[in-house]
Parts: C-alpha cells; structure tokens; sequence
C-alpha cells in the first residue's frame, strides 16, 4: 500500500497551481447521460473519483476518455441504466447518475451507497424529491428501483440543503414536463457549477446559487463543452499549508468569491491573505491565533475544511473550539492527529483543540479524504518524520498532491 513520507518542518516558499474542482466535475460528468452525443468538459482533475465515475459511465454504456485535463463523454448509446454496487460502494457520489437517467431513460436502477466512514449519509431527500416528480421508486436488494414515464415539474422542499441531493433533482427536473422548484436547495458553488453547465447544454433554470432554484423542464438537451471551476477545498488546504508552516506562497488560479469564509478564518486565525486577480498571496505567521468555527452550508465555513482547520489549530496559541455541523461522525482524524502530540478532546459534535507549541513526527492513518490532508498538513509542521499510509483517500481528492508540495519546498516523497 503506498505511503506518504513528509519531514517535517519547511517553511513552503513558492507559487502552486489550483486544480479543477473534483465534486464540480463528478456531476457534470453525470450530466452527459441527459444528451445523446459527444459531451466535453475542461480543467478536469486526475483523481482516483473521476476515475471511478469514469468507469460508472463506461459500464453505462458512455465511451469516457480523459486526456490532458480533457474528459470526452460519448453518450449515444447508453446500454444499461444500472450503478452497480461495486462501484457505488466506492464512491457516494456515484448516486449523482440517478436523475439524469430516470430523466434520459424513465428507468434507473442504482445500488444504495450504504455505510460511509463519516456518518450515515442518507439520500432519503434524493428519493423524495424524485416521487414528487412522479418518480416510482421501490427499494430492493440494496437496489433503488426508480421508474416514470416522463418526470413531471413538482415543488420540493428540502430538509437539509443536501449537496448531491439538489443536483441530481436539478438535473432530473431539466427533462421533466412543467416547472420544478427546489426549496431550501443548496447554494455550494458546485452546484451553481453544474447549473452553468446544464444551462450550456440548453436546460433552463434560475437561481442556482441561492436556496430557490427553478427548472423550466425542456424536452431535450444538447452535448456539453464546459470548463469547471477550480476547486476550493483545494486552494483552501494549500493557504492552511503555507500558513501552519509560517510560508509564503502564491496561490494561483483559485476563485476567490468562493472562499470567502475560509479566507475570514483562517484571517482570524493570524494568516496574512492578499487578494490579486485569480490568486492570493498567503504569509503565515511566527504563531496562529486560536479561533472557534462551526462548519456549515455554504456560505458557511465548509465541512470539507474541517480536519484541515483542525491542524492548524492544534499548533495555535490558545484553545479553539471546532463545531461540526453537517456530518455527526467526521473526527475520525482526532485520533490520528493525537499521536503527532495534538491535544484535542471530543464530545458530541465538538472538539476542544488545545494549542501546542510542537507537534512530533509518527506514523498515522489516513482514515478519509480530507481527514488525510489534515494529516499532511500536520506533518509538514512536526518535528521529524511523518509516515501517512492508506494515501489512497488523499488520491481521492488532491491532485499530484506530493508533486505540488515539493514545488514549494516540502520534504515529501510517496513509498509504493
Ligand atoms: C457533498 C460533497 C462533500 C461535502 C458535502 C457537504 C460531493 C460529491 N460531495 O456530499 O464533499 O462534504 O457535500 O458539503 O459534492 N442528508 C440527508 N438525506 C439526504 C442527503 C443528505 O439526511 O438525502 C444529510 C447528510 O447525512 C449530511 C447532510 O445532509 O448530514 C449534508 O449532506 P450532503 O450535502 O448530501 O453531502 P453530499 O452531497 O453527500
């Protein structure tokens, strides 16, 4: 199993890249079931999740092709409307071809993603939301059933503003007969992402974006030829970089609208941010600050910052309380960064994070994606050598991960 190597203690000095963002492009792949024909989409990341969406769409019948941050979706002759276990139970976001093909096809057939190491993960909303389209929907042998004629406009509202949940009804409502209007929808920047895409194939909605969005369902769409927004957990998880090892980094290429609560964070918590045109310049500090956050809907501070944030604040001056809001089981990295000497106590949705002067170079596990970058994060400060194994998480989700922390200094080598 390969491993990551980091000794630590480099300050990263330099100008990193940001790639596209991973959880913008799964959906817009998912979106080329909803057009016959040859589908486009740019700026593309390779990640171990494009992949394994690579491969769903492959199994569907789509010929799938990604070269050079290029992926090619030839989506003619979909043969089969199945997402099998075996790769669902990989990736959650696999549920995402469940509305493009009950809208495509009138029939899917899509494995329940089951278990999920950072909580229960329900997609009750999907499946709600898809009845009030007319969806008939059985569940069986850990199958999702789902059936209807043409789907028709409904209004939905949403409990919890699920991510994945307001894109696949989103993309399930462009084909769909009538008006569908998705209340207390989430407003991530993914989501307005894929909106802008599916608007580009000919779908029509509004207000993607904020928590109303509405679908005026057309009868058919047209191929993609889309760019995707760079990723912002990325660009947040290099400014943290820079920051917890006192660096100086340019950050290229990010968007800085969609970082607006990290950027006040991680502010608060001692790091110099400079807004230029499409990159920041990121100054760390002799020591952070300790600073409380609760995570949230965007435009919340995001859950996938969490464990990153978490690092920072286990070698700040002071104690910070960090508050999950939107997982009930996403400190699985407490335990990890513990043995790196962090002092970190959890009760409930809670960690009490008290600041150390050092942290102390061990072996850990990666334990899930962004719980691995908190870990990287962690040992580039620490004292000696860190030993990350299970890096396959952190392949989920960052690109050439060691490559780009090399260019900026780190001491970082994978050991297959
Ligand atoms: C997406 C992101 C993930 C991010 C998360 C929250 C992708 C591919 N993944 O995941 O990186 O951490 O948003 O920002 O974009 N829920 C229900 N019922 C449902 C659906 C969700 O109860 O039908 C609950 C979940 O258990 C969770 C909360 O809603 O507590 C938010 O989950 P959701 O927004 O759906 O996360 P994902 O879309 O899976």
């Amino acid at each position: 199993m390969e491993r990551l190597i980091i000794e630590g203690g480099v300050r990263l000095e330099g100008t990193v890249d940001i790639s596209g963002a991973k959880n913008a492009a799964l959906p817009i792949m998912a979106a080329s079931i909803l057009a016959p024909g040859v589908n486009r989409i740019h700026n593309v990341p390779s990640l171990r999740d494009i992949t394994t969406m690579g491969r769903l769409l492959t199994h569907l019948g789509i010929d799938f092709m990604h070269d050079n941050g290029t992926v090619v979706l030839d989506s003619d002759n979909l043969q089969t409307v199945e997402a099998p276990y075996e790769l669902v139970k990989t990736m959650r976001a696999s549920v995402l071809v469940l509305g493009p093909l009950l809208a495509r096809m009138g029939r899917a057939r899509v494995s329940l993603p089951g278990g999920c190491a950072i909580g229960a993960r329900p997609i009750d909303l999907h499946i709600m939301g898809l009845q009030k389209m007319g969806a008939e929907i059985e569940l069986s042998e850990g199958y999702i059933n789902a059936r209807a004629e043409r789907l028709r406009g409904a209004t939905i509202y949403l409990d919890i503003p699920t991510v994945t949940g307001t894109e696949n009804l989103m993309m399930a409502a462009t084909l769909a007969e009538g008006v569908t209007i998705i209340e207390n929808a989430a407003c991530e920047p993914e989501v307005q992402d894929l909106a802008n895409a599916l608007v580009s194939m000919g779908a029509r909605i509004e207000g993607a974006g904020t928590s109303i969005i509405r679908i005026n369902g057309v009868d058919s769409l047209n191929p993609l030829d889309y760019r995707v927004i760079p990723d912002r957990i990325e660009a947040g998880t290099f400014i943290a970089a820079a920051g917890i090892t006192g660096g100086e980094v340019e950050i290229r290429g990010c968007r800085v609208d969609h970082l607006e609560s990290v950027i006040a964070k991680l502010r608060e918590a001692g790091i110099h941010i400079e807004h230029k045109p499409g990159r920041l310049k990121v100054k760390g500090p002799e020591r952070l600050n300790a600073v409380d956050v609760r995570t949230m809907p965007y435009p919340g501070f995001p859950t996938d910052m969490q464990a990153q944030f978490m690092a920072l604040m286990a070698v700040s001056d002071g104690t910070s309380l960090i508050t999950e809001g939107i997982f009930e089981n996403r400190f699985m990295h407490v335990a990890e960064m513990r043995r790196l000497g962090a002092d970190i106590i959890v009760e409930g949705a809670t960690a009490t994070v008290r600041g150390v002067r050092m942290l102390k170079g061990a072996p850990v596990m990666a334990t899930d994606l962004r719980a691995s970058a908190s870990l990287v994060l962690a040992g580039l400060v620490a004292e000696g050598r860190t030993v990350i194994d299970r890096l396959y998480h952190i392949d989920r989700g960052y690109e050439r991960i060691e490559e780009k922390l090399r260019g900026l200094g780190a001491r970082v080598r994978r050991e297959r």
